[in-house]
């Protein structure tokens, strides 16, 4: 069964409020006329339930089916906010807004799901509730974390969760993904060595930080090429590195470098992370220096869990017969991470077509793969929660 007729119908009243909310982004949690819009759609729809304010500026809605005391619940997700770009797309929806732009395409997402919850609350051919999860803050500011940090899954019973990606570079209307690990996890590291600054003719009288630094750089490279299982992805790179010196004669007190671990192997990113503190700080001890990490997490490994990545492929066969159930992952990373640790689920990618990369100024949203992705969540409520 291909796009329904009901969500063909609905492609144009789609299309403008995507358009709306392309013309007015906003950013990070900062996104309340994005969230107020969301909830007067919903309002509009007759959903049951509206509860806007979870993780600060999110907004959580529920559509029960025609029986909500058998089925399950599960969760779909988009995310709201834009990001601080200067738009270059000349559309004549473009940004009202100086410096912000929709360059991911979360203005689609976020109308798409809407496309849904009109879809579904009209129809509420299934048994069980659907819970509609529009999350602020995906760009950098953990909005998906803050919601699941409000107790979004246990309030809401939760029991597995959903979202989709456009991806640029992939026909439009076409769906990829795969079991296990699809996006990165993306950490960062500062080393700060410090030894005993000199006199560069007597290095017996200093601790020189630099050479230490420079031994930790090149010992944290056997992280991945010994420490490391070879099938296992991680790439671990430093990115800057300086010290205190300023003359050629001198002798560093202190030197210090920044670097970056990713991996699509969540206990693979503890293991690096593990071996960043231990050869850091014990290479300067036997230095006789000291080194100290400083270790900031980002966003965890996006995992689809095997069964929901199974029915998130036949949820979109269903849709069309493009359909990638391997893709390679890719190593961004992206904060539905934070709602998959928390319960089953899986993430899609939704071809865009051949249009800018996200995050380009010259990037847009491609309308046409709206049925589909309004389908692909329609499909999988329905076929997650028949109706008895
Ligand atoms: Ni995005």
């Amino acid at each position: 069964m291909p796009v329904r007729n009901r969500i063909a119908e609905l492609h144009t009243e789609i299309t403008g409020w995507r358009r709306h909310l392309h013309a007015n982004p906003e950013l990070m949690y900062d996104v309340h006329e994005t969230a107020a819009f969301v909830e007067a759609r919903l309002k509009e729809f007759g959903v049951d339930e509206i509860t806007p304010g979870i993780g600060k500026t999110g907004v959580v809605a529920v559509i029960k089916g025609k029986s909500d005391t058998k089925g399950r619940v599960i969760g779909l997700r988009a995310d709201m906010d834009a990001l601080p770009i200067e738009e270059d797309t000349g559309l004549d929806y473009a940004s009202n807004v100086p410096g912000k732009m929709h360059a991911c395409g979360h203005d689609g997402h976020t109308a798409m799901l809407l496309g849904a919850a009109k879809y579904l609350a009209e129809t509420r051919n299934f048994d069980g509730s659907v819970v509609l999860i529009f999350q602020p803050a995906e760009e950098g500011g953990a909005g998906g974390k803050a919601m699941c940090d409000d107790g979004m899954m246990d309030r809401w019973g939760i029991q597995e969760v959903y979202g989709m990606h456009n991806a640029p570079g992939m026909p439009v209307g076409e769906f990829a993904t795969r079991p296990g690990g699809l996006m990165a996890s993306s950490d960062e590291f500062e080393i700060v060595v410090t030894g005993i600054g000199g006199h560069a003719a007597e290095p017996h009288r200093a601790v020189d930080s630099t050479l230490v630094a420079a031994q930790i750089l090149i010992t944290l490279q056997t992280i991945v090429s010994r420490n490391i299982d070879p099938l296992k992805n991680v790439v671990l790179t430093v990115g800057t590195f300086n010290t205190d010196s300023t003359a050629s004669n001198v002798i560093a007190h202190t030197a210090r470098m920044e670097g970056t671990v990713r991996t699509l192997d969540g206990e693979m990113r503890g293991y690096a992370k593990e071996r960043v503190f231990r050869i850091a700080e014990d290479t300067a001890s036997a230095m006789g220096a000291s080194a100290e990490v400083i270790w900031t997490p980002g966003y965890p490994v996006t995992v689809n869990t095997p069964d929901e990545a199974a029915y998130a492929v036949e949820a979109a066969k269903a849709v069309t017969d493009k359909v990638i159930g391997d893709v390679d992952p890719i190593m961004p990373s992206e904060d539905f991470a934070y709602m998959l640790e928390e319960r089953p689920g899986a993430y899609m990618f939704l071809g865009n077509g051949d249009t800018a990369m996200c995050h380009h100024p010259q990037y847009n949203f491609d309308d046409e793969t709206i049925p589909a992705g309004v389908s692909w969540f329609a499909e999988i409520t329905e076929r997650r929660m028949p109706a008895e």
